[in-house]
C-alpha cells in the first residue's frame, strides 16, 4: 500500500541523503551551557491498566501508567529523556508542540530510526517556551497512541503561580472491541460514514477517559472555594471534545502553549485531537463538575468532579450549558508572529479530502495524494510560508505542524498562534509561519487514523 512515516521501520543507515546532508548542523550536541539539567527515564512496556473499577485493558505505557509519567520542567531547562523499549514492537517519542532540533523530533523513518525492542535512545532539548505539551510515540501512531503511549510535558513559567496546577489528558478507548481487528479492516471501518463529521471513529470507541480513568474512577480535583487552578487540557484521542465549565468560573490562559487573551464570557471550549488548552479556574461555593456536554453520548465518563475538603460528594451538579446558548467570545494570542499580513516567499494550497483505494478502503489525501506521494512544502531557511488549507471532506481534520508555530487569521480580525488547527468540513484557513528550523518536519492530520492512511506531508528545507 503506502509507507506512512508512522509505520516505517528503517534500520540504521537507511535514512536518506538529505538527512545525512543536514547532519553537519545536527550532529553537534545540544549546548546546555549552564542551564539546569532535568533527566528522566521512560520505559515503554506492556501494562494491565485498570481503566475503571474492575475493568482492565491491555495497554502500552511509558513507565507503567496511562498517561505516562508526568514530566515537569522549568522554562529554560535542558531536558534529557532516556527511552528504553521493553515492548515487542519499535517505538519512538515525539515531543508534541516543542520547538526542538529536527533529530529530536521522534518521527521514525524521517528524523530517526525507530527504537527497536530492547534498545534505548536519548532525547535532548531545551525547554525554551513555557506551556502545556505532551509526548507520544510516533511509530504506527494510530495503534500506539491508542494503546496508551503518551504522557504530559509541562514547561512551567517563572513567576507567580495559582494554588493548583493540574493536567487532564482526554482519550477514548475501545474496551469492548478488538482494536487489532480495525487495523486489519482498515478502511472498512472508516468507511461507515453515516451522520455527521465525527461519525467515523465514534462508533469504534466506547469508553472515554480523563488521565487514563473512566467514569467514577476519574480522579476528582480537590480545592476549596475561591482557590484558583491552572487546568491544562490535552486531547490525546481522535474526537473533538467540549470542555464545559460552571459559568463565570474560567478564563482562558493559553492554547497550544501560546498565551491568549479572551474577550467575553465563555464556559464551553472545544478541544480538537492533539490540541492543548489551559484555563484559570476559580472554584465556586458548591461542588462543581467540569466535563463534556451532557448531550454528548457517554458524557458521564467525561466528568471531573471538583470537591472541597468537606464534600459529601452527593450534591454534584452538572452546570454546563448547551454550547448553542453559551455566550460567544473570541480569543487572540498575546504574542503574534506577524503584526500584519507578511510578504510571502512560499505559497502552498492544501486540499484535504477522502478517497478510495481499491481493496484497501478509505484513504485520506492531501492534494489528491497519500503520503509519501503528497507534494512536500519546499522551503529555504528564512522563508515566510503561507498555507491555504481547505477541507473538502466530511470529517474533521486537526492539522498539526511539527517544529514550528504558525499564525492563523481569525474570523474577527484577531490572530492566533498555534501548532494545530482543526479544519472542519467545508472550512478554509490561511496560516503563516517562518521557516526558521531546518529539517524535515511533518505536517499531518492528528486523527492518527487519517495520518496512517495518507494525510501527511512534509515541510522540507533545501
Ligand atoms: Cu502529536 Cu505528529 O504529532
Ligand atoms: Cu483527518
Amino acid at each position: 500500500f503506502f509507507q506512512s512515516p508512522f509505520m516505517q521501520e528503517k534500520s540504521a543507515g537507511e535514512l536518506n541523503s538529505s538527512e545525512q546532508g543536514q547532519s553537519i548542523l545536527d550532529i553537534q550536541p545540544i549546548d546546555a551551557g549552564s542551564r539546569p539539567t532535568k533527566q528522566f527515564e521512560l520505559t515503554a512496556k506492556e501494562t494491565d491498566w485498570e481503566i475503571q473499577t474492575g475493568e482492565s485493558v491491555n495497554a502500552w505505557t511509558y513507565n507503567g501508567t496511562v498517561p505516562g509519567e508526568a514530566l515537569r520542567v522549568q522554562q529554560g531547562d535542558f531536558v534529557q529523556v532516556e527511552l528504553h523499549n521493553e515492548l515487542e514492537v519499535p517505538v519512538t517519542i515525539h515531543w508534541h508542540g516543542v520547538i526542538l532540533p529536527n533529530r529530536m523530533d521522534g518521527v521514525p523513518g524521517v528524523t530517526q530510526d525507530a527504537v527497536e525492542p530492547g534498545e534505548s535512545f536519548t532525547y535532548e532539548f531545551i525547554a525554551e517556551d513555557a506551556g502545556t505539551y505532551w509526548y507520544h510515540s510516533h511509530q504506527h501512531s494510530s495503534l500506539q497512541v491508542d494503546k496508551g503511549l503518551y504522557g504530559p510535558l509541562v514547561v512551567e513559567e517563572k513567576g507567580e503561580k495559582p494554588e493548583h496546577d493540574e493536567v487532564f489528558i482526554l482519550d477514548e478507548w475501545a474496551v469492548n472491541q478488538d482494536r487489532e481487528n480495525w487495523t486489519n479492516m482498515g478502511g472498512m471501518m472508516m468507511g461507515s460514514m453515516q451522520g455527521d463529521g465525527e461519525a467515523d471513529t465514534k462508533e469504534m470507541y466506547d469508553t472515554f477517559t480523563v488521565n487514563g480513568k473512566a467514569g467514577d474512577a476519574i480522579d476528582p480535583l480537590r480545592m476549596e472555594e475561591g482557590e484558583t487552578a491552572r487546568l491544562r487540557f490535552v486531547n490525546a484521542g481522535y474526537q473533538l471534545h467540549r470542555l464545559v465549565f460552571p459559568e463565570g468560573s474560567m478564563e482562558m490562559l493559553a492554547v497550544d502553549a501560546e498565551p491568549v487573551q479572551s474577550s467575553g464570557e465563555r464556559n464551553v471550549l472545544e478541544i480538537a485531537p492533539g490540541e492543548r488548552i489551559d484555563v484559570l479556574y476559580t472554584k465556586g461555593k458548591d461542588d462543581e463538575i467540569i466535563g463534556e456536554m451532557p448531550s454528548v453520548e457517554n458524557s458521564q465518563d467525561m466528568q471531573i468532579p471538583v470537591l472541597s475538603s468537606d464534600s459529601s460528594g452527593e450534591n454534584l451538579q452538572v452546570t454546563g450549558k448547551d454550547p448553542a446558548t453559551s455566550k460567544g467570545t473570541s480569543y487572540a494570542s498575546k504574542d503574534l508572529l506577524f503584526d500584519t499580513v507578511p510578504d510571502v516567499d512560499v505559497s502552498y494550497d492544501m486540499n484535504l479530502s477522502m478517497g478510495m483505494n481499491m481493496g484497501e478502503g478509505m484513504i485520506w489525501q492531501i492534494n489528491d495524494r497519500v503520503f509519501p506521494e503528497t507534494p512536500p512544502i519546499q522551503v529555504e531557511k528564512g522563508d515566510i510560508v503561507k498555507v491555504d488549507i481547505t477541507n473538502e471532506g466530511r470529517l474533521n481534520h486537526p492539522m498539526h505542524l511539527h517544529g514550528h508555530r504558525f499564525q492563523v487569521e481569525a474570523e474577527d480580525g484577531g490572530a492566533v498562534v498555534k501548532d494545530l488547527i482543526n479544519v472542519k468540513p467545508g472550512e478554509s484557513y490561511t496560516i503563516y509561519f517562518e521557516a526558521d528550523n531546518k529539517g524535515e518536519w511533518l505536517f499531518h492530520c492528528h486523527d492518527n487514523n487519517h495520518a496512517d492512511r495518507g494525510m501527511v506531508t512534509i515541510v522540507d528545507y533545501t
